[in-house]
């Protein structure tokens, strides 16, 4: 299972990339706006710093919801570092979107993925990667890993080589169920990551051998 950070804040992802288990990023403009960056230079270079620190996939997504539109942005993007990934919201546009830099072989990650027929409709497309939005479907009482289990199935089906990102992911045990399910990556935020190190059991384990060794070595 691939982990990735999702956020734009630079200190986060050199703390997650100096863990040593760190395959990839994504961000989203929310994220990016609430890191503060701001303008298409000011973005793009973001995007550059990213991938300067992170061996591995960066989510970078574009603005325009029309295809025109997605084509130039997202051409712009994925000239920036052969890293990127072009990040593309599940509507029409964005289908045809998918299908012409999957003919190209630009990676995409369809996202905003909320039901299996979108997931299906993405892969159908060529999509690299979708992410369907485990939190936000928690939020308003719909399973969301209940969803990442469904695809799972689908694609396993059709032998689709879309990679199921399990997204919007906000605490440890979502990221343990994803992996039970067969997530292929999920993305989550820096917290979530380092919460699965902790237990009670390991911080008093660690505390009694540091005792006893003081003990035996006064
Ligand atoms: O990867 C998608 C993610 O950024 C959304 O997360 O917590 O805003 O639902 P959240």
């Amino acid at each position: 299972m691939k982990f990735f950070i999702d956020t734009a804040n630079l200190n986060e992802i050199k703390e997650a990339n100096a863990m040593g288990i760190l395959d990839g990023v994504t961000t989203n403009p929310s994220l990016m706006a609430k890191e503060g960056i701001t303008g298409p230079s000011n973005i793009l270079q973001h995007y550059r710093d990213i991938c300067s620190i992170v061996d591995g996939p960066v989510s970078a997504e574009v603005i325009a919801t029309e295809y025109e539109g997605m084509i130039r942005e997202g051409e712009e993007l994925a000239a920036l570092h052969k890293n990127i990934v072009v990040k593309i919201p599940m509507i029409i546009e964005g289908i045809k979107a998918l299908r012409y830099f999957s003919n190209k072989g630009i990676k995409t990650n369809c996202t905003l993925i909320f039901s299996a027929g979108q997931a299906l409709l993405a892969a159908k497309a060529g999509a690299t990667f979708i992410s369907p939005f485990v939190g936000r479907l928690d939020d308003i009482s719909t399973d969301g890993l209940a969803l990442i289990e469904q695809i799972r199935t689908i694609y396993d089906n059709y032998a689709f080589e879309t990679e199921i990102l399990a997204a919007s992911v906000r605490h440890p045990m979502h990221i343990v169920h994803c992996a039970e399910i067969g997530a292929d990556v999920m993305t989550g935020p820096l917290n979530a990551i380092k919460a699965l190190a902790k237990h009670p059991l390991t911080d008093i384990g660690l505390q009694q051998f540091l005792a006893d060794f003081d003990k035996g070595n006064k």
